[in-house]
């Protein structure tokens, strides 16, 4: 994962490198660091931790200079120390990495053959010495980093200081995104355009294979052949504005309690108001003709396809697959020619989502994705796009960012149904009006927060470990309620199928391990209310989340249970989304964990 920033201008650039990786710490927070040109030497300043380490590190100590690069990393090779951080220097060339390079371990031998001395533990050191070996032989810093990228194998984007060329930056894209910004008389790189808002809104994107030389003047961009190569310049609509959390102790809180207004908003763009029917953008394609739906993503945008396929199954009457990105093209599908692949995805650059999109692509799909950061790479690359209106999502933990792709989801489900005459404009009538009432129960829901505080402090806090049940379009939830409590709270949890509990896990059962069910009133809640029995004949100690009619029948047997407001069973799983987040949320406040950035994860997850 990682994120890189790097400037070429004329005044002194270490506090806003600074300023740019702040806006990328979402992409992992192990360690960060900044180099720059100060006359003719590389300095560089780095530190374990946040943004905020480095930032007191060049407090203490400033660096001058007016062209340099930032990095904030998230470890794959090398644990988060010092030594580890970029950039990687050896006083001659400096380096940022995202990505892997997969082909690392045979360089290095190389070089150390060589007499390179190698002083960390990472795959991206190899990049500073091979630039640097060219140049010892006497090849152009340019060239040289040409020459470097043809020896690199897996996915980077690079961005690279040469100290015998204090008049240039170069970058690198292969694999992992990067942009080009273009100001007046200084130029940018960057991870994405968001990092670069507060410096300008004209962005150029590389595509992979390029590379590209970047100087006050301007930014020559050719391929790995050397040919010049014509990248458009678009106008970013990204604000440069930092997003604050409104008030809240946490992004999370504030994201969890914006979900009423979102999904209303993700709602509205497709909602008719007067015909209580559901309309999409016009789409490159026949989607009433689509034989068959691959839904691919990871973690909880996986969830929501998961919900979706649910839905589109039963309502649409439409074949679906489901895979998790980072297996789907592994087990080299079989797709008939003219499917739909839908990929999920709040950040858009989740590498494994992407890579399943170009499989896809290849495979004559037509590749339709719902994402939350319009700019994306997935959104680029997709034939279509149907976005999720959350707004930026800051806190690691996926939460409005999932409901509201519960919401597209929906919404292409009712319109998918109506196409294909799976359902009549009754039936339409009635699920389109269920889905507006969802902002205002939602709204409700969010009422219950201090009850769940309550629970989640008694139950959940004292636990090692959690089991959360579900059944048809809940055990998604079931799956989505684990995950969360895992991530943040690092209290062991798991989402199981509710009939699935005797054939394993029910041997897990004592008074130690709280059961969380998910239980609103459908057809298959008397079949969830009999699991509820076995748990509790085992001396489980049950939280249920229902509506009045199903607390009312469950409410002897639970230790705890929350009333939500009763909703057609279609639109059930986006409300029910949202106390297990709290749950999760109140729980890892009450542990002291990082909520917003917990240990080890990242919001961007840009390698495989
Ligand atoms: C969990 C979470 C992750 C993401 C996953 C996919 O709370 O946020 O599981 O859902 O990493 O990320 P996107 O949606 O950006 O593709």
């Amino acid at each position: 994962m990682c994120g890189i920033v790097g400037i070429i201008g004329t005044q002194e650039v270490a506090p806003r490198l600074i300023e740019g990786l702040r806006r990328l710490e979402y992409r992992g927070y192990d360690s960060a660091g900044v180099a720059t040109l100060d006359g003719d030497a590389i300095e560089r300043r780095r530190a374990t931790g946040k943004i905020s380490a480095l930032e007191a590190r060049l407090a203490a100590e400033p660096l001058g200079g007016a062209t340099g690069i930032g990095h904030t990393r998230w470890a794959t090779h090398g644990i988060p120390n010092e030594t580890n951080a970029h950039p990687h220097a050896n006083g001659r060339v400096a380096v940022v990495h995202n990505g892997i390079i997969e082909n690392f371990q045979d360089l290095r031998a190389d070089l150390a053959a060589k007499g390179h001395a190698f002083a960390s533990d990472t795959d991206t050191e190899v990049v500073v010495h091979l630039i640097s070996q060219f140049i010892a032989e006497g090849v152009d810093p340019v060239e040289a980093a040409r020459r470097a990228f043809g020896r690199l194998q897996g996915a980077f984007a690079l961005g690279i200081l040469v100290r015998d060329r204090p008049d240039v930056l170069i970058a690198a894209r292969q694999g992992s995104p990067l942009a080009i910004g273009h100001g007046d008389g200084e130029m940018f790189l960057g991870s994405d355009a968001l990092a670069l808002a507060p410096m300008t809104r004209r962005i150029t994107y590389l595509e992979d294979g390029d590379w590209a030389v970047l100087s006050t003047g301007g930014a020559t961009i050719r391929d790995l052949e050397g040919r010049l190569v014509n990248r458009p310049e678009q106008l970013s609509n990204l604000s440069g504005a930092m997003i604050g959390k409104g008030g809240h102790r946490h992004f999370m809180a504030k994201e969890i309690f914006e979900q009423p207004q979102v999904i209303g908003d993700t709602l509205n763009a497709m909602f008719n108001p007067a015909a209580r029917t559901i309309t999409l953008p016009a789409l490159p394609f026949d989607l009433a003709a689509v034989p068959r739906i691959t839904m691919i993503a990871c973690g909880t945008a996986s969830l929501a396809g998961m919900v979706g396929r649910y839905w589109l199954e039963r309502v649409a009457r439409v074949p679906v697959d489901w895979d998790l990105a980072s297996e789907f093209r592994y087990r080299a599908p079989v797709m008939a020619d003219g499917g739909l692949a839908v990929f999920i995805s709040q950040s858009g650059e989740t590498a494994d989502t992407l890579a399943a999109l170009r499989y896809c692509k290849a495979h004559g799909q037509h590749c339709l994705s719902i994402v939350n950061a319009p700019e994306s790479t997935i959104a680029r690359e997709s034939h279509a796009v149907l976005p999720t209106l959350a707004g930026p999502e800051i806190g690691v933990a996926s939460t409005k960012a999932f409901t509201t792709q519960l919401v597209v989801l929906a919404c292409l489900t009712i319109a998918l149904a109506k196409m294909r005459g799976a359902i009549d404009h009754e039936t339409e009538a009635r699920l389109s009006s269920a889905l507006t009432e969802v902002p205002a129960r939602a709204a409700e829901v969010l009422n219950h927060d201090e009850r769940i505080r309550a629970i989640a402090q008694s139950m959940l806090t004292p636990a090692r470990d959690v089991l959360y049940l579900g059944r048809g379009s809940s055990y998604p939830l079931a799956l989505e309620g684990a995950l969360k409590l895992k991530e943040i709270s690092y209290i062991h949890a798991e989402g199981y199928a509710a009939g699935e509990m005797k054939h394993g896990p029910i041997a897990l059962i004592d008074e130690s391990v709280p059961v969380v069910v998910i239980a609103p009133s459908d057809p298959l809640f008397d079949k969830t209310a009999s699991n509820v029995q076995e748990v509790v004949a085992r001396g489980g100690k049950v939280v249920v989340f229902s509506d009045p009619e199903g607390v009312a029948r469950l409410r002897d047997l639970a230790l705890d249970a929350i009333a939500l407001p009763a909703v057609d069973p279609f639109v059930a799983p986006i409300l029910y989304a949202i106390p297990v987040q709290q749950l999760a949320y109140h729980t890892a406040v009450d542990k002291g964990t990082d909520v917003d950035q917990p240990r080890n994860l990242a919001k961007a997850v840009t390698v495989e």
